[in-house]
C-alpha cells in the first residue's frame, strides 16, 4: 500500500526522501511524488509510475529544503496519474496519506458548499482543505490539526507539513502504521523502520489515535483531545538487514534461496536441535485447555493457515475454524473464550486480519499472531507472538513467509499434540529431527530442480491457464501455486482439491491445458493417481511433482515429472512449495513481467 516519508533537519532532504522511498517500494505502489520547503516557498515533484521517472523529474528541476515529505501512492480512489499523486497542496498546507478517508464524499461536498475547489480525485485532498480551513479560521496548526483528524473518519496515516511552519511536521495514525524516528539535528517520519533504516534504528511506533508534532530536536505525541502521551523509543530490528538483491536478478529470487537460511532461524525459535523437543516459545497458547482454534489470514498466509489445520486437527484433535480474514470479521461466528485465536499475517498490518483479531478479542479469546513484523499493529494487539524470523520480505509475491509460517505452525502443531497428550516423547524427537533436517533438504532441493525448472517454465510461459491439484496438505499447496502463478506471471490458474476434479473442473481438460499435480508418496497418493488418471485420460499434460517413491509407484506418462527426495510428512508442505515457487518465477521472467512488484498488488493490504 502507500508509503509515507518525512524529514526534518538541517541538511537538504528531496535525495534522501526518495531513497526512503526506494525501500517502501516493495509494498507496491503505481505513482509517487516529494514537497519540500524552500525560503517560504512550498514545492513539489509528482510523477505517475515507477520512482525512476519522479527521479528524472528532480534531477531535471532539483527541489531545495531542510524539511519535505514524500510518498509512494497504491490508487485507492482516483487513477494513478500525477494530478492525484501526493503531496495534495492546499494553500500552504501539503499532505500524504496512507489508507482511506470513509466520510470523503461528505467532506468534500461540505468543503465545496463553502467554496473549496478540488483538484484530484482522492480522498487524500480533503484532509489538506481542512487543515487549510481551520488555519484561515485562526486555529493554530496543532489545533487545526487535531480538529481535523477529529473530522475524518477511516483508516488512515497522515503526514502534514505546513509552508508557514516550516519547523514542524505534522503525523497521526488510525490504522495504517507510522513510525518517527530519531537521528542527529533530524527527525524521520516513515510508514515502517525498513524506510528510516539508512537513518535511524531509534524509533517510535505511533497508536492508533496518535498526533504527533515533530520538531527537528524533538517529538511531541498527544492522542485527540490533545492530551499529551508518552510512547517508548525502541531500538529498531530492520536496520540488522540489508535490503538489497545481491546475486539475484529480483528480490523474489533471493528470497526463494534464502529459505534453507531463514527456516532455521524459524526453527531455532521453537524447538530445540539438541534434545529434539519443542522449546517454551510453541507454548505460549494454552494448547491443553483449549477447545478450539479459530485461524484466519489473508492470501499466502490464509493457505498456510489451511495446511496448519490438517495438522493441528491430526496432531492434536484440535479443531480449527477457519476462514479469509475479508469473511472471518463480518461472518459474526460464535466463538467462546475457550478457544484462541491464531492469525498469521506476514506484515502485521493487513486491515481484515487486524480487523477478525480484534473481532476475536472482543469475545474473550486468547490471541496468538504468526507475523515477520514484530513491530506490527498485529503483533503488538496480541497476547501470544510467534516471529517467524524471515527477515524483510520485499518481493510482492510471499515465498519465504510462506515457509517459515509453515515451519512456525508445524512447531506449534506438535506443541499442541504434546500438550494434549497425542505425541509422545518418541514421536515428538521423531517429529523434530524431521524438522532440523529441512534447512538441509531445501537447500538440497532448490539445487537439484532449478535447470529442470527453467525449461519447463518455457513450456508453461505459453498457457494461457493451469490447472492445480493436490489432496490433504498438499491441497493448499495447489492454491499457493495457483496464486503465485497467476500473480507474478497474469497467466489464469486454479488449484483445487484433486478429489474435487470430477465435480467441475474436469471440463477445463483437454490437449493444451498443462495440470500441475502435487503429489508425494503419502497416505493419499493412491487417489491422487486416480486423478491423475482422469486428467491423463482427456489428453492433459500433466506436470508430476512428487517424490523418488511417488515416481517409483506410478507409470503414468506425463509431460514431465519433478522428483524430490523422500521426506516426512510434516515437512513436506515447505519442501514441495519449492518447486512451486521456482516454477511461478521463471515463467514469470521468461514473460518478462515485473516480478518483484506485479501490477495492481501491494505488498501490504492496509485497507479493506
Ligand atoms: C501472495 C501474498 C498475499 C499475502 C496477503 C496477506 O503472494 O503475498 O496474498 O499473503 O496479502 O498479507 P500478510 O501476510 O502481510 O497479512
Amino acid at each position: 500500500m502507500c508509503g509515507i516519508v518525512g524529514i526534518i533537519g538541517e541538511k537538504p532532504v528531496a535525495a534522501r526522501l526518495v531513497d526512503a522511498l526506494k525501500r517502501l517500494e516493495y509494498r507496491g505502489y503505481d505513482s509517487a511524488g516529494v514537497a519540500t520547503i524552500h525560503d517560504g516557498q512550498l514545492d513539489r515533484r509528482r510523477a505517475e509510475g515507477k520512482l525512476a521517472n519522479l527521479e528524472g523529474r528532480l534531477s531535471a528541476e532539483p527541489l531545495a529544503g531542510n524539511i519535505g515529505i514524500a510518498h509512494t501512492r497504491w490508487a485507492t480512489h482516483g487513477v494513478p496519474n500525477e494530478t492525484n499523486a501526493h503531496p495534495h497542496f492546499v494553500e500552504g498546507v501539503a499532505v500524504v496519506h496512507n489508507g482511506i478517508i470513509e466520510n470523503f464524499s461528505e467532506l468534500r461536498e461540505a468543503l465545496t458548499h463553502e467554496g473549496a475547489v478540488f483538484l484530484s480525485q482522492t480522498d487524500t485532498e480533503v484532509v489538506a482543505h481542512l487543515v487549510a480551513k481551520y488555519l484561515r479560521e485562526g486555529m493554530t496548526p496543532r489545533d487545526a490539526m487535531l480538529t481535523t483528524c477529529n473530522r475524518i473518519k477511516g483508516a488512515f496515516a497522515l503526514a502534514v507539513m505546513l509552508r508557514d511552519e516550516p519547523d514542524m511536521l505534522m503525523a497521526t495514525r488510525s490504522g495504517p502504521p507510522l513510525a518517527v524516528g530519531y537521528g542527529k539535528g533530524e527527525m524521520f517520519l516513515g510508514s515502517d523502520a525498513i524506510a528510516l533504516a539508512p537513518f535511524t534504528n531509534e524509533v517510535t511506533y505511533l497508536v492508533d489515535g496518535d498526533c504527533a508534532f515533530v520538531t527537528k530536536s524533538g517529538l511531541e505525541i498527544v492522542d485527540l483531545k490533545g492530551n499529551p502521551l508518552h510512547r517508548e523509543k525502541q531500538i529498531s530490528q530492520a536496520t540488522a538487514y540489508l535490503v538489497d538483491k545481491g546475486n539475484h536478478r529480483h528480490f523474489m529470487e533471493k528470497e526463494i534461496y534464502e529459505q534453507p537460511e531463514v527456516i532455521s532461524h524459524a526453527l531455532a525459535n521453537y524447538v530445540n536441535f539438541a534434545d529434539k523437543t519443542v522449546g517454551e516459545k510453541a507454548q505460549a497458547l494454552d494448547f491443553k485447555s483449549l477447545t478450539g482454534l479459530a485461524v484466519t489470514a489473508c492470501g499466502t498466509a490464509y493457505l498456510a493457515g489451511l495446511v496448519g489445520k490438517y495438522w493441528f486437527e491430526r496432531y492434536a484433535r484440535l479443531p480449527v475454524e477457519i476462514d479469509v480474514a475479508s469473511e472471518f470479521r463480518y461472518r459474526e461466528m460464535p466463538l467462546s473464550p475457550s478457544q484462541a485465536a491464531l492469525v498469521i499475517s506476514q506484515s502485521g498490518e493487513t486491515a481484515d486480519t487486524l480487523a477478525s483479531l480484534r473481532y476475536c478479542k472482543e469475545l474473550g479469546l486468547k490471541l496468538g499472531a504468526i507475523v515477520n513484523v514484530r513491530e506490527s499493529t498485529i503483533a503488538r494487539e496480541s497476547d501470544a507472538v510467534f516471529p517467524i524470523m524471515a527477515g524483510p520480505e520485499i518481493g510482492v509475491a510471499s515465498t519465504k513467509a510462506f515457509t517459515c509460517q509453515l515451519a512456525v505452525l508445524a512447531s506449534l502443531a506438535i506443541a499442541a499434540g504434546k500438550a494434549r497428550g497425542h505425541i509422545d516423547r518418541a514421536r515428538e524427537r521423531e517429529m523434530v529431527r524431521h524438522l532440523a533436517e529441512m534447512p538441509r533438504i531445501m537447500s538440497n532441493v532448490l539445487n537439484l530442480v532449478q535447470p529442470q525448472i527453467e525449461n519447463l517454465a518455457r513450456e508453461l510461459s505459453k498457457c494461457p491457464d493451469v490447472l492445480y491439484l493436490g489432496r490433504g496438505t498438499s491441497f493448499p499447496l495447489a492454491m499457493e501455486g495457483a496464486l503465485k502463478l497467476k500473480e507474478i506471471s497474469y497467466i489464469h490458474a486454479e488449484g483445487y482439491a484433486a478429489g474435487e476434479l470430477k465435480h467441475g473442473p474436469i471440463a477445463l481438460i483437454d490437449e493444451k491445458m498443462p495440470v500441475i499435480v502435487i503429489a508425494p508418496y503419502d497416505r493419499f497418493f493412491e487417489k491422487t493417481v486416480s486423478n491423475m488418471q482422469e486428467v491423463a485420460a482427456r489428453g492433459g499434460r500433466i506436470i508430476f511433482i512428487t517424490d523418488e517413491a511417488g515416481a517409483a509407484a506410478s507409470s503414468l506418462s506425463t509431460m514431465a515429472s519433478i522428483v524430490l527426495p523422500n521426506v516426512d510428512e510434516i515437512i513436506a508442505p515447505m519442501i514441495f512449495s519449492l518447486p512451486i515457487q521456482l516454477l511461478a518465477y521463471h515463467t514469470a521472467v521468461f514473460m518478462g513481467t515485473d516480478v518483484d512488484q506485479p501490477r495492481n498488488l501491494a505488498k501490504s493490504v492496509t485497507v479493506e
